[in-house]
């Protein structure tokens, strides 16, 4: 490559395939600066999309988001063309034709002769390989991955991706590029998923096990996963927006790329609403329904209990510190006394039993195995300081007595209560984990860097925290200890710990020492 650094702005951007993405992709490379050609071989589909956003830049500058003269040049920009062999002069090439190994293959090849040498030719593909894609070509190593997340001129992410053969500098110039388009870069290899469709699956593969074992239902689940997690949508939600049916798709695709490693087995339940075409919003039902006689589905909250006069904090709480402030700031009398031998962890002794932070394990096991069965555990929140709501579980052997306390006094701290079923790891703590888990393989796998899998996640699906920085905070000894005790529960490779963790928890205990 002869050029560093981003793409000068003179240089002509082509992008195939006038659909979503690619108008999008063009949108945020016109308004960038780049002369952009799009092309699409269905008939005027290049065309309608010049005119859309046209429109578009007009509604963004009478919103005030960009000036009438940016709007103006950036729509002057962008021409549709009308034949493939038009694109000669372009210095970059961004394919986002159907999601077909075969088809981008072909354009591919076709591409290599119309155009110089030089050019890069990079791939929005969310899915296929990119070593695959570039296979076979005279010049393998200009054929990078672009991935924009959806929509394009809104998300910042954008995955660059490089396959076997791809030169390092072609995935540098690219990376410029993307960052002075003003979106965030992240470097990927090629591997199924990348980071961002590789990494989330937990946050949907553990909600549906949940489902499954009637944990509780979808409104519940996703309340806990909001309003303790933190996460902008709850994972039920989230598939009905994205569709089952290309959720479900996506999981089985990483699933077979993976030789069906149990980590990312798909969920015979959404396989069942696929089948009967309840794929969400674009469908009006999926786990929810739609439409305007639906109501909107409420999750289910614990009934108004009596605050206890007083608790004792045992120990610390680890990662749920700020929950015994927020106790003693609401008037509940707050005692605190050593570490109890059966939670070197800590918990709360309320009322004749026990309330303590999840470790994997479910309540009723757990109690047993430490001698005190009256137990009561709360899920993990992303900060105890403000959330909003808590989901619980209860031993089978736990006493009304010590659970209604439990409950008053997390509400007397201003937390609604969402009971679940006695599931190990109850909801937020188990998702986390196996986010961190997924995350951490992907970096031992060289992936991409910790760094840039945290971001990807931040930025890519919104998540609040990146899930490694959120492993940190919660602690390596206790990450490790749910997911060991979520392996136990199962008997699955599922729950099996990144060698990444497994490290960081050694180290963590060595420096303790
Ligand atoms: P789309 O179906 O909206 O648009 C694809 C367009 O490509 C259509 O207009 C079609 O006529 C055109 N096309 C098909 N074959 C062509 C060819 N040989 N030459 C020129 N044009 C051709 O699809 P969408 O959603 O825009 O996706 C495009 C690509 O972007 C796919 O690879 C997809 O996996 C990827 N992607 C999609 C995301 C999404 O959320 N929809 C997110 C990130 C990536």
């Amino acid at each position: 490559m002869s050029i560093s650094g981003a793409l000068p702005k003179e240089s002509i951007v082509a992008v195939i395939g006038a659909g979503a993405m690619g108008s999008g992709i063009a949108q945020v490379a016109a308004q960038a600066g780049h002369p952009v050609q799009l092309f699409d071989t269905r008939f005027g589909a290049a065309d309608e999309a010049c005119r859309t956003l046209s429109a578009t830049f007009d509604a963004l500058a009478a919103k005030g988001k960009i000036s009438a003269d940016t709007a103006r040049s950036a729509s002057r920009r962008i021409a549709a063309v009308n034949v493939l062999a038009d694109c000669v002069s372009a210095r970059l090439v961004i394919e986002a034709i159907v999601e077909d190994l075969e088809a981008k293959r072909a354009l591919l090849r076709e591409l290599e002769v119309i155009v110089t040498p030089e050019t890069i030719l990079a791939s929005n593909t969310s899915s296929l390989s990119i070593t695959a894609l570039a296979a076979g070509l005279q010049h393998p190593q200009r054929v990078v991955g672009m991935h924009f997340f959806n929509p394009a001129p809104v998300l910042p992410l954008v995955e660059v991706v490089s396959g076997l053969a791809t030169d390092r500098a072609v995935a540098e110039i690219i990376y410029a590029s993307a960052a002075s388009w003003g979106k965030l870069p992240v470097h990927a290899s090629s591997t199924p998923g990348f980071i961002v469709n590789r990494c989330a699956r937990p946050f949907y593969g553990e909600a549906l096990r949940l489902l499954s074992e009637r944990a509780a239902d979808p409104a519940t689940l996703d309340a806990v996963m909001r309003e303790a997690g933190g996460f902008r949508m709850g994972p039920f939600e989230l598939m009905d927006l994205i569709g089952l049916d290309v959720n479900f798709a996506v999981t089985r695709s990483v699933w077979d790329a993976y030789f069906h490693d149990p980590r990312y087995t798909p969920s015979v339940l959404q396989q069942e609403l696929v089948a009967a075409g309840f794929l969400g919003r674009k469908t009006g039902r999926g786990f929810f329904s739609y439409g305007a006689s639906a109501a909107k589905p409420e999750p289910s909250t614990q009934p108004p209990q009596r605050r206890p006069t007083a608790i004792c904090v045992c120990g610390g709480l680890g990662p749920a510190a700020a929950l015994a402030d927020r106790l003693a700031a609401s008037g509940v009398a707050v005692e605190r006394a050593p570490m109890h031998n059966a939670f070197p962890d800590g918990a709360i002794a309320i009322e004749g039993g026990w309330l303590a932070l999840t470790d994997g394990r479910a309540a009723t096991s757990r109690g047993v195995a430490i001698g005190e069965p009256t137990i009561v555990l709360f899920d993990l929140a992303l900060d105890y300081a403000t959330c909003t709501r808590v989901a619980v579980a209860r031993a089978d052997t736990c006493s009304d007595r010590t659970w209604n306390a439990a409950v008053g006094a997390l509400q007397a701290a201003g937390i609604a209560v969402s009971a679940l079923d006695d599931v190990a790891g109850l909801a937020v703590m188990r998702t986390v984990v196996m986010l961190a888990n997924e995350a951490a393989d992907a970096v031992t796998q060289g992936i991409a860097t910790a760094h840039d899998v945290d971001l990807a996640m931040q930025k890519g699906v919104n998540y609040p925290v990146g899930p490694l920085a959120w492993a940190d905070r919660i602690g390596a000894a206790r990450v490790r200890e749910v997911l060991v005790n979520l392996a136990a529960h199962y008997g699955e490779d599922r729950y099996r710990i990144s060698p990444l963790l497994a490290r960081r928890c050694a180290a963590a205990q060595a420096l303790a020492d």
